[in-house]
């Protein structure tokens, strides 16, 4: 049987932590799909084909078994349509949880046949967010080691 899981977020943009929790499901899964949500509602820095041709760069060493789709809507759906019984997030501390677990019960009450793992996200990159990178390289500081070299090169492009 194979093992399907889509790992969703805004990734606006991805950072190292997103990439340590790709890296360790891509390890579990036999197929992962990295799900870049479009929101209409919200104005990223980065406009959704750029986040996922970031994102694309950043997981190429991961194998062809980790392919990276923008999508719309609901995630269960999103998941369904891949043919994924699993989501995978990351939490990175306790405050996380709260969050994370309301959206796994919503999930899992919206369709039961999808179930959410959690990874914990490596330690030294626990208090990284994708807002901090990008408040970091607005003002100039140096986000190596925060964000994969792709997202690094694009940030210092937006704030040049
Ligand atoms: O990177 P983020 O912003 O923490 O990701 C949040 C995301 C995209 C996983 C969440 O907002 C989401 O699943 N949105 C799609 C809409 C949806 O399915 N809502 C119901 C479950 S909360």
């Amino acid at each position: 049987m194979s093992r399907v899981a889509v790992f969703p977020g805004s990734f606006d943009p991805m950072t190292m932590a997103h990439l340590d929790v790709a890296g360790r499901a891509a390890a579990l899964f036999d197929r992962l799909i990295v799900g870049v949500l479009h929101n209409p509602k919200k104005t990223p820095l980065f406009p959704i084909d750029e986040r996922v041709e970031l994102i694309r760069a950043s997981v190429a060493d991961l194998g062809d078994h980790v392919e990276v789709r923008s999508f719309d809507g609901l995630t269960v759906e999103f998941a369904e349509q891949h043919g994924a019984s699993f989501i995978v997030r990351g939490l990175r501390a306790v405050s996380d949880f709260e969050a994370e677990l309301q959206m796994a019960h919503t999930n899992r009450k919206l369709e039961r046949r999808v179930d959410t793992v959690f990874l914990m996200t490596a330690l030294e990159f626990g208090y990284l967010s994708s807002t901090l990178a990008k408040e970091v390289a607005q003002f100039g500081g140096d986000v190596s080691g925060m964000v994969p070299g792709p997202v690094a090169a694009a940030l210092a492009a937006r704030f040049r």
